[in-house]
């Protein structure tokens, strides 16, 4: 009997960077819509393009540069969202337009200070709006997970009839226990007379480290799209992890009814250009796409591995995307193998220009390490990347350190086309350079977080930093990656005050006024 389809809509490039300091530019959001395109991801929202006109360009390039996923836009339920997700989807093969209104008593009472009669009728309106750029609607009742269960049903079915093809309940402040989200999604689906003319989805949050577990009993109740981000990035604690959601359903296919179509080999290079470009680390322990997710370490393990793999591992790792590193090429390749290596790794450059300065990149590095490996080319990769929107570029770094004295940082820097340096002391090699990197910006930032991992195994390995900075409530990531540590963190300090130097990130969609 073949299995019902069910349906992934990622939502890494819009809730995801709703995570405080994982704003992505338009190009990191290309590149990792194409990702998501080849991991055959069905749907993709890429953002919320009322929100700033760098979120509506961003959409409009996912838009433009996807063909085989729909592209998606979020718009709250008012007509000039929606007329600007319309107009941002306007390039792309299928589009989506996602519009949502809040339903909880406190939610309508607080935020919206609307009657649920109001919400009703704006929610209608909403979805007809919609419906004048696409065909294909999909309406949030938002904090359904704390909604009167008869006010949603009111709610959906009016929806349903005005033109909604999708209906996504979401649980957004992650408060819901799976039982009960099953048991939610089992009584919509039976109680509302039209809910066979749409498919049923859901979107949970993870504050009660639930995310996945309720996206799974709602799966087995009847939901048909689960929507997720790559390594559960997204707003507070995060959404359900698409790796976890997508492999526990491939795993046990003895219990679920359903399968999704995506390669799951894909997985792991996806969630590392999710991890590099938004410098956050996956933890070791992470279910799939951590570092020790299949490295077996006590000996009774071991043992019972080499006898039969089975004895130990439900999944092989090479089905989500471990592979044994591949060292890439020496100092002597040429542009066309990098090139060529590029493209397995599902990253194509848009110019010569583009290949040529990371291939001068990549010669720079075979130079300092011999064996250089995908995750160097990764690495590389983001770091040009970056490079395109930098106010501030770092010219010359010397750090002296020697037992018994502090140590002393030189640093030359590029501001604005114009070169400064300046010196200081600091506590440590990294202090000091940051130290003499502030005698220069003076960004009046306060550092969060400062934390390092070597990119592959070895004393030669690249080390990649990411640093946290806060100013004025805004919080950004910078990461910078070098085989010298120091050079690294400064790279990483500096693409987090490029970062801070950039227009104001994308304010949340379900806060406040854009
Ligand atoms: O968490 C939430 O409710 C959302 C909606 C916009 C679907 O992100
Ligand atoms: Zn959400």
């Amino acid at each position: 009997m073949s299995k019902e389809h069910l349906i992934i809509f990622d939502t890494t490039l819009r809730d995801g960077e709703q995570s405080p300091g994982a704003s992505m530019t338009r190009d990191e959001k290309v590149r990792i819509a194409r990702a998501l395109e080849k991991m055959r991801v069905d749907i993709i929202e890429a953002g919320f393009p009322i929100a700033s006109p760098g979120d509506f360009e961003a959409v409009k390039a996912v838009a433009e540069a996807v063909t085989d996923s729909t592209v998606c836009g979020l718009a709250r339920a008012l007509d000039k969202d929606i007329e600007r997700a319309g107009e941002a989807l306007k390039p792309a093969r299928s589009a989506r337009i996602h519009t949502f209104l809040a339903t909880s008593p406190i939610h309508m009472r607080e935020k919206l200070r609307m009657t649920p009669d109001e919400v009703v009728e704006n929610a209608v309106k909403a979805v007809k709006k919609a419906r004048q750029f696409t065909d294909d609607v999909e309406f949030s009742p938002e904090d359904a997970g704390r909604s009167e269960v008869d006010f949603l049903c009111r709610v959906i079915e009016r929806v349903i009839d005005a033109g909604a093809s999708t209906i996504n309940i979401p649980d957004t402040v992650g408060y819901n226990i799976p039982h009960q989200f099953g048991q939610l999604i089992r009584t919509l689906i039976e109680r509302i007379p039209n809910a066979d003319k749409a498919i049923f989805s859901v979107h949970c949050h993870n504050d009660l480290g639930l995310a996945v577990a309720n996206s799974l009993a709602a799966v087995r109740n009847g939901a048909r799209q689960v929507e997720c981000t790559i390594n559960g990035l997204g707003e507070r604690a995060g959404n359900a992890a698409l790796e976890e959601v997508v492999m526990a359903v491939r795993t046990r296919q003895d219990v679920f009814d359903c399968d999704t179509r995506l390669d799951t080999t894909q997985i792991v290079p996806c969630s590392r250009l999710v991890s590099s470009i938004t410098g956050f680390p996956v933890q070791p322990n992470k279910a799939i796409v951590g570092a020790n997710a299949f490295a077996h370490e006590s000996g009774i393990h071991q043992d019972g591995v080499l006898k039969s793999r089975e004895t130990y591992e439900i999944m092989r790792a090479e089905d989500v995307g471990w592979s044994e590193n591949h060292i890439v090429l020496g100092k002597h390749s040429g542009r066309n193998a990098l090139r060529a290596r590029f493209r397995d790794l599902g990253i194509e450059f848009d110019s010569e220009e583009a290949l040529n300065e990371v291939f001068i990149r990549f010669k720079e590095l075979a130079d300092r390490k011999h064996e250089i490996y995908d995750e160097d080319l990764q690495a590389l990769v983001s770091a040009t990347a970056s490079d395109a929107e930098e106010r501030y570029k770092l010219v010359y770094l010397s750090v002296t350190s020697e037992t018994g004295e502090k140590p002393l940082a030189r640093v030359t820097l590029n501001v604005d086309g114009e070169e400064h340096s300046s010196e200081a002391i600091g506590g440590g090699p990294v202090d000091a350079a940051y130290k003499a990197i502030e005698e220069i910006i003076g960004s009046d930032s306060e550092l969060k977080l400062y934390s390092v991992n070597n990119i592959t195994s070895g004393t030669d390995a690249q080390g990649e930093v990411t640093v946290r900075l806060e100013k004025e409530g805004r919080i950004v990531n910078g990461q910078g990656a070098d085989t010298d540590i120091v050079i690294a963190s400064a790279k990483a300090y500096l693409n987090a005050l490029n970062k801070l130097a950039a227009p104001a990130l994308t304010p949340h969609p379900q806060h406040g006024s854009v």
